[in-house]
């Protein structure tokens, strides 16, 4: 029996800021921008979206398509959190309409934690081969205005359905697991921004990549030059370059493997949308699937990294006819169909997004779950 990706499907926020815009404002070259972290754009949420009405709008065509039968298990990989104690699995339930025979959690760990809902996936269809598990990374990313990070903010959501047989991605048994208590990125309870020393967290990635890689091996993982591509989690997506870059010396230093050109494909989605945390690496393996060459039956090695910080390495097998399942006009249609705001707008709504006690969101999402505010400490989500 096989085990993995069944279905993938994406949303994002629904506006879009032109980082030519920020340059612009900062009087800097937008090749730091386009090239020196290969950023074009920021996806944006509106006053009524957030990690649970993109995760509803990822998670729709999977349902529409497949049916909620099987499905026992929603683990909601997550950093931008909604309630200190409230799943937002939980939420999430309730708008889509799942089964009440089912177990819903949400999980943390920066980046990564995406990943580790798949291997809890993986572990129970291998149980109960006869369930599927949804899986949802939903994030927004947001830095301080005028911080370092500022630039590579974002918001999205990959929704992913892990069953037997899959239709897209055989996922193998063996990984690569990385882990060192450190301080390059964090958010404590009281902000909704985070804190980052940006450099700092480079560097940890890429000895995240190191030790993840050699566990890999070590557990008997495939070689580098085995890999048709690989997906990394793209915080920005020059970051996926230095990646491939460290892991080819390591591992395949005087191969091809390591072709920065192999990328291309795999960065496209991020590259318009910013960071989406847990979503990034998923988003990248979508941007492959859409946007490269029929790929069936090659190897895709994973690396998969967040803050604190966790680092896992991974691969799985694309299934032949994997193309026909993919949606490419509708993820492209949605980034299409944002509304662009300018500079001063989206400075206000960056001040703007911190708000307290009652109140009612503005109608401006172009999906069909809306985040309509908070009455008596209570989040309330529309369906239309
Ligand atoms: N044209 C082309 N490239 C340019 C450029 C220009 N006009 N101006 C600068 N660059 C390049 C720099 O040379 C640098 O390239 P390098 O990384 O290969 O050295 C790159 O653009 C970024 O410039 P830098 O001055 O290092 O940017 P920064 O100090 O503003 O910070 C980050 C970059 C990544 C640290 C910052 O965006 C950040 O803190 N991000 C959030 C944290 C994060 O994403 N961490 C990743 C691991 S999770």
């Amino acid at each position: 029996m096989t085990i993995g990706i069944h279905d993938i499907s994406a949303a994002t926020g629904s506006l879009v800021f032109a980082l030519a815009d920020l340059a612009e404002h900062e009087g800097i070259d937008v090749g730091k921008y386009h090239r020196g972290i290969g950023q074009t754009e920021m996806s944006l949420t509106t006053e009524d979206e957030d990690i649970v009405t993109m995760a509803a709008r990822a998670a729709k065509p999977i349902l529409e398509r497949h049916g909620v039968e099987g499905i026992r298990t929603v683990v909601f990989a997550t950093e931008s959190g909604i309630d200190q104690s409230k799943a937002a699995s939980v939420f999430l339930h309730g708008v889509l309409g799942l089964p009440r025979s089912a177990r819903v959690v949400e999980v943390k760990e920066a980046c990564y934690s995406a990943t580790a809902a798949i291997q809890f996936g993986l572990g129970i269809v291998e149980r109960r081969p006869s369930e599927r598990v949804l899986v949802i990374a939903s994030d927004v990313a947001r830095y301080e205005l005028n911080s370092s990070g500022e630039a590579t903010q974002g918001s999205g959501a990959v929704a992913m359905l892990i069953a037997k047989d899959p239709a897209v991605l055989e996922i193998e048994p063996v990984s690569g697991l990385w882990t060192d208590d450190v301080w390059d990125f964090w958010r404590p309870n009281d902000r909704s921004t985070a804190l980052v020393d940006g450099k700092y967290s480079v560097q940890v990635y890429l000895e995240s990549l190191e030790g993840a890689w050699q566990d890999y091996r070590a557990n008997g993982g495939a070689e580098f030059s085995s890999f048709a591509r690989v997906c990394y989690h793209q915080p920005f997506t020059r970051m996926a370059v230095k990646a491939q870059q460290r892991l080819a010396r390591i591992a395949d230093p005087d191969g091809e493997s390591g072709d920065i050109d192999r990328l291309a494909d795999t960065v496209e989605y991020n590259a318009r949308i910013g960071n989406t945390y847990t979503a990034s690496i998923y988003l990248a393996l979508l941007s492959l699937l859409d946007n490269g060459p029929d790929l069936a039956g090659e190897r895709i090695g994973f690396f998969s990294y967040g803050s604190g910080a966790v680092g896992e390495f991974f691969a799985g097998v694309l299934v032949p006819g994997y193309k026909a399942q993919m949606r490419t006009d509708e993820l492209q249609g949605l980034l299409e169909q944002r509304r662009p705001i300018a500079y001063d707008e989206y400075r206000h709504r960056h001040i703007a997004y911190d708000r307290v006690g009652d109140f009612e969101t503005a109608d401006e999402t172009q999906g069909d779950v809306r985040f309509a505010g908070i009455a008596e400490h209570r989040r309330l989500y529309e369906s239309r």
